[in-house]
């Protein structure tokens, strides 16, 4: 097992890693001084639940705990006002006070959703992350939570750290290939915009890890998180620095809204996102050749590197204008220095940008 500690204004907490974690969870819930005493609302969806809930809570009825259980459709469609509004009503009846806790059993779509209830369920209670797709990694960090609106994807929701995170990596043996692969695209952006060694390393490594072997997986979650840790603590509200988590996002992003959400996973338009971005940092003379090798890394994790698609480029400049608030014609972007270190670019023109986008279709393979 590895701990990460993260420090942030509201608190420190520990992130623990490793295979098998989840039985081990009373004693980490005691380290944090979760007693038994303590009321506890499990919160899983429908997907994951049947898998693990039943021996989370089994895990904890057994050292004393009394735990509630309440489930959510599995989904994006299930971070909404309505859904927070029903596990509200399940807290209330099950006679959850102040002193209560919320567990986050699932992916990014319960941390979010779950953690949103913590944050709001009597002006705030604890909560604990138990993070199930490789994506939560990083949705886990960083003490974002929320829900969405019909106008916007996370419109609504709060910042609400969390007092522990365990992250049983052998939950991830039973996840589909497709979200093992979104979740890897976030893990390869950490290395990209932070850290050359890791990008080396993950390089190494795609076969294992696409294996899922407990340990490089340990190894690569651990780094994943503790990049996204590192540029969060420096900027917690999101004033600078935390824009470059958004390296390969401003494409990705005008990728997945343009096919259509759900389409294209996030992790998949993420990746040609970046793979755009290097070719970008190229067009610019900013970085030495990187989007080949960015290409190579992305498939090995079974990610798409490729404009495949009826895309339209003036609808995904279009896009790509709004997602940044930026002026007609100049474009702000996340663009690599070198291996492992981006920066934010302002003021880039059209041309470039409309350059890439072919080259993101063309030949290069
Ligand atoms: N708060 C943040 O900082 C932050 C950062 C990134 C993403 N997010 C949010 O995260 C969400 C996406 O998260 P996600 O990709 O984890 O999606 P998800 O939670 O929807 O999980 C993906 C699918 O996998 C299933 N699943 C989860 N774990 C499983 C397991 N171990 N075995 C089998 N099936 C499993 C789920 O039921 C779901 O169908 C989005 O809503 C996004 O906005 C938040
Ligand atoms: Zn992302």
């Amino acid at each position: 097992m590895k701990t990460l500690m993260v420090r942030t204004k509201e608190r420190e907490y520990p992130i623990h890693i490793g295979p098998g974690l989840l039985s081990s969870l009373p004693r980490f819930l005691e380290d944090i001084g979760w007693t038994v005493e303590k009321r506890l609302m499990l919160v899983t969806d429908d997907q994951v639940g049947p898998l693990y809930a039943n021996r989370v809570r089994t895990t904890l009825a057994s050292k004393g705990y009394r735990v509630h259980v309440a489930t959510v459709e599995a989904g994006e469609g299930a971070k909404t006002l309505r859904r927070l509004e029903e596990l509200t009503t399940v807290c209330l009846r099950a006679g959850l006070d102040r002193t209560g806790g919320i567990l986050a059993l699932g992916g990014g779509v319960v941390g979010d959703l779950a953690g949103f209830l913590a944050a709001a369920y009597m002006r705030g209670i604890p909560f604990v992350q138990l993070p199930t797709t490789l994506l939560a990694h990083d949705s886990s960090v960083g003490g974002k939570v929320g829900v969405n609106h019909p106008l916007g994807k996370n419109m609504i929701g709060a910042f609400h750290q969390p007092s522990l995170v365990v992250f049983d990596v052998d939950t991830l043996k039973t996840l589909p290939r497709r979200e093992v692969s979104n979740g890897f695209a976030e893990v390869v952006k950490h290395a990209l915009i932070r850290d050359p060694k890791f990008v080396r390393w993950l390089e190494e490594n795609s076969g294992s890890l696409m294996e899922l072997r407990p340990e490089p997986l340990t190894e690569a979650v651990l780094r994943g998180c503790s990049i996204k840790a590192e540029v969060v603590s420096k900027d917690e509200k999101e004033a600078g620095l935390r824009a470059v988590l958004n390296y390969g996002h401003t494409l990705g992003h005008a990728l997945e809204a343009a096919a259509g959400y759900g389409t294209w996973s996030h992790g998949e338009a993420v990746a040609v996102g970046m793979v755009g971005a290097a070719m970008l940092g190229e067009e610019l003379g900013l970085c030495p050749p990187l989007a080949e090798r960015t290409r190579r890394i992305l498939k090995a994790f079974g990610l798409p590197t490729r404009l495949d698609g009826d895309f339209d480029d003036d609808d995904l400049l279009e896009r790509m204008r709004r997602d940044k608030k930026a002026e007609r014609g100049s474009y702000t972007f996340i663009l690599p220095r070198d291996l492992g270190r981006v920066e934010i670019v302002r003021g880039v023109e059209e041309e470039p940008v409309r350059r890439v986008l072919r080259r993101l279709r063309g030949g290069e393979r």
